[in-house]
């Protein structure tokens, strides 16, 4: 036999072409929550095998295990401690650090290189230009999702876009220096394009910081793409082109969710400014009522649909949301769960929560399948939602969350939404649904009202 086929080469071949196969599993497991787990396990194990075959070719072991060691114990102390409401500022920071890895890996291979070729100068200056616009539009994400004073408004320059365009322009010039072998041009691409990052992130608001840190992820992917052509690492190439790909479908998904083309999410500003009209005009009819109540109003229904939204995730309110659906049937209710693709903070949170609360997948129901059938709801419990429930959503033109859908809570005989006062959600507008003919709002942390209205079901 001969030994010379089983050298280093081919096993580090064989080893990625087994990861990146794992990795496309992977994904595709994840595409439904019953087997999103084991999707997640199969990735995970696709990347250990390529960690161990970049361990089994370099020298320097005390740096590496080094770097694992502290970067390890920083991501399993942040996946035990995040909250799950704090869950997509941690995937912003994800993105923005997988972005400032190309930069340096990139970076580093330019130092080291004695005479690069074209396509790998090339690659290098994408790498740079998308790792660093990744990072800081990363960062500006996570400060707006965790609300820091810096970031709380859309801060649009005069004259935007041609900053905007003269940024990309200085960046595509010094991309063609470093082209023509002018390594120095490297470092200031990468200040410039950290730049460009926060000038095309920071104008962008309110609602829709989901298709940002979408589109964010996608930059990451092709971020580490590009540097996987620098190094010249399939693995890092295929896993980088997965990313990047999988983020632009995420992208589109939420687009669509939102009604919003990619276009004017990125160039036009909207979101943080409150608009609708007069608050109290608008609320002068609410109507309030309390748990024995709202039993009481249960104890007739025949269809009963949750619409689960971010103070669902807040208040942690899922295994009471499904205790409640537990006894409502046993009493022959028919119940299900309303699901909007942008409840929530982030993609999939509110599957992701109903299933840990062991909720059947067969309730979860998807928006537009749920619509049409909306008007034969008896009772719609609306917990923590706001936003993916307002009518103005359909009905006020000048409205800046106009043309997006939401779940049409406003057609069920009666419409419950529990939340602890009238303040507004993400898109900071006021809702006309809190103030309808058949709507009765339950002011309270949405867990102790469904444990109430639970405990009252039993009495009663
Ligand atoms: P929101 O419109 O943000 O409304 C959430 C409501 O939950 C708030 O009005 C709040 O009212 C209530 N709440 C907070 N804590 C609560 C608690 N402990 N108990 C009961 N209620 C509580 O949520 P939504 O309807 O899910 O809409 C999501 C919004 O976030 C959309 O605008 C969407 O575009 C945006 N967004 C979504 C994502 C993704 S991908 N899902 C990512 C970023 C942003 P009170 O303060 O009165 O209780």
């Amino acid at each position: 036999m001969d030994t010379s086929l089983w050298n280093v080469d081919a096993i580090e071949k064989l080893a990625y072409l087994i990861a990146s196969v794992l990795f496309i599993f992977g994904l595709k497991l994840m595409a439904h929550p019953r087997s999103a787990v084991r999707g997640n396990v199969l990735g995970a194990l696709g990347m250990a095998l390529a960690v161990a075959v970049v361990l089994m070719r370099i020298d320097a072991y005390g740096v590496v295990i080094a770097g694992l060691v502290v970067g390890g114990a920083i991501g399993a102390v942040l996946a035990v401690k995040i909250q799950m409401t704090a869950m997509p500022q941690l995937v912003a920071l994800f993105n923005g650090f997988g972005g400032l890895a190309s930069v340096f890996v990139a970076g580093g291979a330019l130092l080291q290189s004695k005479d690069p070729a074209l396509d790998e100068l090339l690659a290098t200056g994408a790498s740079g230009l998308i790792g660093a616009v990744t990072f800081s539009g990363s960062i500006v994400a996570f400060g707006k999702l965790q609300e820091l004073a810096l970031f709380r408004r859309p801060a649009k320059l005069p004259a935007q876009q041609a900053v905007n365009a003269l940024l990309a322009l200085v960046c595509v010039v010094l991309i063609g220096a470093l082209v023509r072998e002018q390594a120095w041009a490297y470092i200031p691409l990468v200040l410039v394009a950290l730049g460009l990052g926060v000038a095309l992130t920071n104008p962008i608001g309110g609602a829709d910081m989901p298709v940002v840190i979408a589109l964010l992820n996608s930059y990451s992917g092709l971020a580490a793409a590009a540097t996987g052509f620098v190094i010249d690492n399939n693995v890092l190439i295929i896993s980088g082109s997965l990313v990047g790909a999988s983020g632009v479908i995420l992208t589109n998904l939420m687009c669509k969710a939102m009604n919003r083309s990619l276009f004017n999410v990125l160039f036009g500003v909207m979101g943080a400014e409150s608009a609708g009209g007069d608050v109290d005009e608008i609320y002068a009819t609410v109507r309030s009522t309390t748990p024995e109540d709202v039993a009481l109003i249960l104890d007739g229904a025949q269809r009963v649909v949750f619409v689960p939204g971010y103070g669902m995730a807040v208040a942690q309110a899922q295994h009471a949301v499904r205790n409640l659906a537990k006894l409502l049937e046993e009493r022959g209710v028919e119940v299900q769960y309303a699901i909007h693709p942008v409840a929530g903070r982030m993609p999939g949170h509110m599957n992701v929560l109903l299933a840990e609360a062991d909720v059947p997948y067969e309730q979860l129901v998807e928006m537009d399948d749920i619509n049409p059938t909306m008007d034969t709801v008896d009772v719609a419990i609306v917990v923590g939602a706001n936003d993916v429930v307002n009518p103005v959503a359909r009905t006020d033109p000048n409205s800046p969350i106009y043309g997006m859908p939401i779940i049409d809570v406003d057609k069920a005989r009666t419409v419950v939404v529990i939340k602890r006062s009238l303040s507004p959600g993400f898109a900071k507008i006021p809702n006309p649904l809190f103030a309808a003919d058949n709507t009765l709002m339950l002011f309270s942390d949405a867990q102790k009202a469904l444990i109430e209205i639970g405990s009252a079901l039993k009495e009663g």
